[in-house]
C-alpha cells in the first residue's frame, strides 16, 4: 500500500512515520511513503499558496492552482491514485472503514492525502477528491494529524504488520462496537493487585470462557 501526502508540514509527519509500526511496515515493503511539498508547487515568487476568502471574512484559503498541479503531479505516474481529503465536514473515520481501506482489494492501492492547512481551501479542490474524511466532531489546524490517524488505523490491519498473528483481530473496535477483555502481563502480584487465578491456569478452555464472560462492550 502506498500513500503519498501533500503537505506543507513533511517536518511533522516524518518522526511518526519512521518510529516503531509505521517504519517496520515499510521496512517490511508493505508500505511505502511518499511525500510532495506544497510549496513546490505555490504561485509567484514567495511560492504562495493560499489567499483571501471572496465575499470576506476571516483567514486564508488553499487556492486551487497549487493544489491541483500537486494532485496532478502524482496522478501522471499513478492515473489509479484516489485523493483523500481530511476534512471536518467529511464523513467519520472508523474501524470499519479502516478495514475497508485495509482490505485486500484495496492492499495495492495508493492514496494520496490532500492536507490541508490555514482557515480551509477553495469549494472546486472537493471535485478532484475521493474520500472526505473527518476525524470527529472538533476542529484541527490542518491535515497532518488526520493523516497520520488514517494511515496508522489503517497499516496496524495490513497482513504482516503487528508481530502476533491475531493482534489486529483480537482488537478494541470490532464493526458493531468496542470490544475488549482485560488482559495482564507479568508480574501475576503488582502493589497488591493479582491476575485473575484463571489467567495462570494454562487452562486454554476456561481462558476462553473467562474472557467471553469478562469481554467490555462499550458505547460507540
Ligand atoms: N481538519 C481539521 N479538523 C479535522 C477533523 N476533525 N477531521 C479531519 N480533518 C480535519
Amino acid at each position: 500500500m502506498k500513500f503519498t501526502i501533500i503537505t506543507l508540514f513533511e517536518e511533522a509527519l516524518r518522526p511518526y512515520l519512521e518510529s516503531s509500526m509505521m517504519w517496520k511496515a515499510q521496512d517490511k515493503g508493505l508500505l511505502e511513503i511518499e511525500f510532495v511539498n506544497l510549496r513546490e508547487f505555490g504561485l509567484g515568487p514567495h511560492k504562495s499558496v493560499d489567499d483571501t476568502p471572496y465575499g470576506g471574512g476571516d483567514g486564508m484559503l488553499l487556492r486551487c492552482e497549487p493544489v491541483f498541479n500537486a494532485v496532478e503531479s502524482v496522478k501522471e505516474k499513478d492515473p489509479e491514485a484516489k485523493v483523500i481529503l481530511p476534512t471536518p465536514a467529511g464523513e467519520l473515520w472508523t474501524q470499519k472503514k479502516a478495514r475497508e481501506f485495509a482490505s485486500p482489494i484495496s492492499k495495492s492501492q495508493h492514496y494520496i492525502i490532500l492536507c490541508p492547512h490555514y482557515e480551509g481551501y477553495d469549494e472546486r479542490i472537493l471535485s478532484i477528491v475521493d474520500y472526505k474524511i473527518s476525524l470527529g466532531s472538533y476542529v484541527l489546524t490542518g491535515g497532518e494529524l488526520p493523516a497520520l490517524i488514517i494511515i496508522d488505523s489503517i497499516v496496524r490491519l495490513l497482513p504482516g504488520v503487528l508481530g502476533g498473528e491475531t493482534s489486529a483481530e483480537v482488537e478494541s473496535f470490532s464493526e458493531d462496537g468496542i470490544i475488549e477483555y482485560p488482559q495482564y502481563t507479568k508480574p501475576a502480584e503488582f502493589r497488591g493487585m493479582k491476575v485473575p487465578e484463571v489467567l495462570l491456569s494454562g487452562h486454554h478452555e476456561k481462558i476462553a470462557e473467562w474472557r467471553k464472560a469478562n469481554t467490555k462492550r462499550a458505547e460507540y
